[in-house]
């Protein structure tokens, strides 16, 4: 890679995946990167091997099934995490193990309770350790924005030393703005990699002030020729820079830039919504490129404008990142219809979960008489996270209306019996929860609702998104239905479902 191309590196599957709520599986991991590779994205980051069996085989089933782009593992600087990374990635045509530690002085005293001293040794050794299985290192200074620059730098040459060739710059807790990124980036840029070309200086920034694409962009200008992001911008808190915008930002604005990049933007769309289907994290209406609104316009002038000439009120041409002329299925519309329309939309489901998806279209179709795209991608997203498949809701009926407590009643099938329960609640939705709990027995809180319209009209379909705690973890679920209290008790149903296959796995020793 020469250096006036901008590395993409995609840490969806890593950083993205971190965020509250997601659960994937090795399965859906490995259908994300095998988009992201569709996506052309550079460097995959597929997950950190030495954090659980889980992320283990998800990062070794990617390097052995994924081709195209490099597949990265993240490890900290002890022996076991990068003999761990390496190994998950030994299947991987070309890899990458990027090696982190943290060098501001609250983690140093507070977190690592390591001194610098001690700090800079283990980075020394960990990098060395990483460079003896693989030619291509990256080390990150963890929290650098917030680190002594002096000290950054001192870590990232000594990294350089011991064979690091990619030297990657974290705002971590998104703490940075343009200028003073701009500023660290340079001395980096000057003191870390000179005139020795086999470096490349790269940004990894988060959301938390809503600067993480402006400070990782400004970056370009002082140097940096590698941006890490996540797709839909997912991530830790606030999230993480999103990848579909610096790639859109980059051609758009190459006039600007100057750098080049490989990906292919046709494949945006796709991807951002195969992302937010496996994570069940809803894409904002407004988000820039992929959200719904993105290229819809509403005021008459607008619009008047858009139809004389698109470039009146749009930068980017919707089919260049893959927006097509949305599909249409009705009642009648048959099995073949059905995978037409999925063929149509990049969609490749496996038999079962093709039977269970077109079930469902079925029994949508015939209450709603028609079908939009976003509808089938949600029933999709429904039918196909629901693979942890423990238990299936049979119907929910809910009394009780707006002067009357409201009660729930619920029937559950769960390895091949039937659960019923009965509750009341605050409200139809609540009642509809508890009944599920009780029938499930699994105790959760409820920390996120939502609904989102698929298509307008009385008999719209909505989509729910919830996301639920038991003890510190979150877990998402999603359902999708033209009545809410039924969409919403599937969404429960998915996201208790996650709590029993992630108790399951916890039991089997493969926990986080
Ligand atoms: O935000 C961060 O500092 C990270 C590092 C591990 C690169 O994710
Ligand atoms: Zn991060």
């Amino acid at each position: 890679m020469t250096t006036d191309r901008l590395i993409i590196f995609d840490t969806t599957l890593r950083d993205g995946e971190q965020a509250p709520g997601i659960a994937l599986s090795p399965d859906d991991k490995v259908a994300i990167a095998a988009q992201l590779a569709r996506l052309k994205v550079d460097v995959i980051e597929a997950g950190f091997a030495a954090s659980s069996p889980g992320d283990f085989e998800a990062v070794r089933r990617i390097a052995s099934e994924v081709e195209g782009p490099v597949i990265a593992s993240l490890a900290r600087t002890h022996p076991d995490d990068i003999d761990a990374a390496a190994e998950a990635l030994e299947p991987a045509a070309r890899s990458r193990i990027h090696v982190f530690n943290s060098t501001s002085p609250i983690h140093m005293e507070q977190m690592l309770r390591m001194t610098p001293a001690e700090v800079l040794a283990s980075i020394q050794e960990g990098v060395a350790r990483a460079r003896r299985y693989c030619d291509d290192v990256e080390f990150s200074p963890q929290d650098a924005t917030r680190s002594d620059p002096d000290f950054v730098i001192e870590a990232c040459r000594l990294a350089v030393e011991a064979g690091a060739t990619t030297i990657n710059i974290p705002d971590t807790v998104g703490y940075a703005l343009p200028a003073d990124f701009v500023a660290l980036m340079e001395r980096v840029y000057a003191e870390v990699r000179g005139d020795n070309e086999d470096v490349i200086i790269s940004t990894h920034c988060h959301n938390d002030l809503g600067l993480a694409v402006a400070n990782s962009l400004s970056a370009i200008q002082a140097g940096a020729r590698q941006i890490e992001g996540a797709i839909n911008g997912i991530g830790e808190r606030a999230g993480n820079t999103s990848t579909e915008e610096i790639i859109m930002a980059v051609r758009t604005r190459q006039d600007f830039f100057g750098v080049e990049i490989g990906a292919d933007t046709t494949e945006i769309f796709e991807t951002s919504r195969l992302v937010s289907r496996l994570t069940g994290y809803p894409i904002q209406y407004n988000k820039a490129v992929v959200g719904r609104n993105a290229f819809a316009h509403e005021s008459g002038i607008h619009q008047h404008g858009v139809l004389r000439a698109r470039e009146t009120y749009e930068i980017m041409d919707p089919e260049s990142i893959g927006h097509r002329s949305m599909l249409v299925l009705g009642k009648h519309s048959g099995r073949a219809a059905f995978a037409d329309a999925l063929d149509k939309m990049g969609i490749v489901l496996e038999d079962v979960d093709f039977q269970r998806a077109f079930e469902r279209f079925k029994e949508l179709a015939d209450r709603k008489g028609e079908i939009t795209e976003e509808g089938l991608r949600a029933i999709i997203g429904e039918e196909t996270t629901a693979r942890y498949d423990v238990a299936e809701l049979i119907s929910i009926h809910v009394e009780g209306g707006s002067d009357e407590v409201p009660v729930a009643t619920v029937a559950i099938s769960r390895g091949g019996e039937e659960l019923h329960a009965t509750s009341s609640g605050d409200g139809m939705v609540n009642a509809a929860f508890v009944a599920i709990q009780d029938a499930l027995e699994i105790p959760a809180k409820l920390v996120d609702y939502r609904v989102s319209p698929l298509t307008s009209g009385a008999d719209a379909m909505a989509e729910v998104n919830v996301i639920i705690k038991t003890g510190a973890t979150t877990y998402s679920g999603r359902g999708v239905s033209t009545d809410v209290v039924e969409g919403s008790a599937r969404a429960f149903v998915a996201a208790l479902n996650k709590v029993a296959a992630d108790r399951a796995s916890s039991v089997l020793g493969e926990d986080r």
